[in-house]
């Protein structure tokens, strides 16, 4: 592979003249350049990222921190963000942190250590103190952290008290709630959502809130003990691979959905068209989250003014088979 030092052999300039050239900083004047220029045609030569990034301080890269990378959701996020990424020459340096703080904290090193531009975070492991020593614009994204950083998130509390009405609505009276985990923000929100239009309702009862962290075999657990030990005719589950463990627990007990139990999940990935009956859920706008998140950081590493800081989404009910 060519070098930046035959390069300027050939071009007959010092290796100084082609890294002005390289970087478009500093005067070249045009017959210089065009040599210059024609000299690397000629040598094939490819700049070394890793060198450009050290002596630019920048890597036209930034990371993106998701917590569960299973988890359907996701992916989905994550390519809208890298659509976006990529229509403004950025690459995207993909982190999943399985939920934990220590992995986050040793991703962000990584990141600032590989002089990424900026960094978007949909985890809610680390407080805004532990991410106030990032040197790079931060975008949160999905799971609100305070209003530290620009943030793209859904309307979590609207989207709950959405899903608990509408079950009120098809007769359900003991509706239960399938939490996520306790130290993610939206999960709470979610939560509180429920807990207020049940209580508007007059219908709240602590007992019928079980938590299945976000995941299909704990929901399908807690909700196997919560349907043998009570009576419960509609379920809101904080998202759809929850809905869908509750559904097998369901299934697996011999009730019928929706005829005996009413189900609806939270998300809208494609996992809710494919279980049967199909799952009731509340839609997040995956793909908008993910690519305003995306034009918000460009513009803050390109010290582009911003209109809007802080984003709340809509969500909205999408009705299928597993509610009557
Ligand atoms: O299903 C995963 C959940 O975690 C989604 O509801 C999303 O909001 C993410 O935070």
């Amino acid at each position: 592979m060519a070098t930046m030092r035959e390069v300027a052999k050939l071009a007959g300039v010092s290796v100084a003249t082609v890294s002005r050239v390289l970087n478009q900083n500093g005067y070249v004047n045009q017959e210089t350049e065009k040599r210059v220029k024609e000299a690397i045609q000629t040598l094939n030569y490819k700049p070394n990222e890793v060198a450009r990034s050290l002596y630019k301080k920048s890597s036209r890269t930034i990371g993106l921190i998701v917590p569960d990378i299973s988890n359907p959701f996701f992916p989905e996020l994550v390519r809208a963000v890298e659509d976006v990424m990529n229509i403004y020459d950025y690459t995207v340096i993909l982190c999943n942190s399985d939920e934990k703080g220590d992995k986050e904290k040793e991703y962000i090193d990584i990141l600032k250590q590989r002089y990424v531009d900026g960094i978007i975070l949909t985890t809610n492991q680390l407080t805004s103190e532990e991410l106030s020593d990032i040197n790079v614009p931060v975008v949160v994204l999905d799971r609100p952290l305070d209003h530290s950083f620009p943030s793209v998130v859904a309307n979590n509390y609207e989207g709950a008290r959405m899903a608990t009405n509408y079950l009120y609505k098809q007769g359900c009276r003991r509706i239960a709630h399938i939490q996520g985990p306790l130290h993610v923000v939206n999960a709470l929100e979610r939560f509180r959502g429920y807990q207020d239009e049940m209580k508007s309702l007059g219908l709240w009862d602590e007992t019928l809130v079980f938590i299945g962290n976000y995941q299909m075999s704990e929901a399908k657990i807690a909700t196997m003990e919560a349907l043998t030990n009570q009576k419960i005719d509609g379920i809101f589950a904080g998202n759809d691979v929850m809905a869908a463990g509750a559904l097998k627990a369901a299934q697996q007990l011999g009730l019928r959905v929706p005829e005996d139990l009413a189900i609806i999940g939270y998300d809208n990935i494609p996992l809710a068209e494919m279980t049967t009956p199909e799952l009731t859920t509340i839609s997040q706008p995956i793909y908008d989250m993910g690519a305003i998140a995306a034009r918000l950081l460009v513009k803050k590493i390109e010290g582009k003014p911003i209109d809007q800081i802080h984003h709340v989404l809509p969500v909205k009910l999408v009705r299928r088979e597993s509610t009557r």
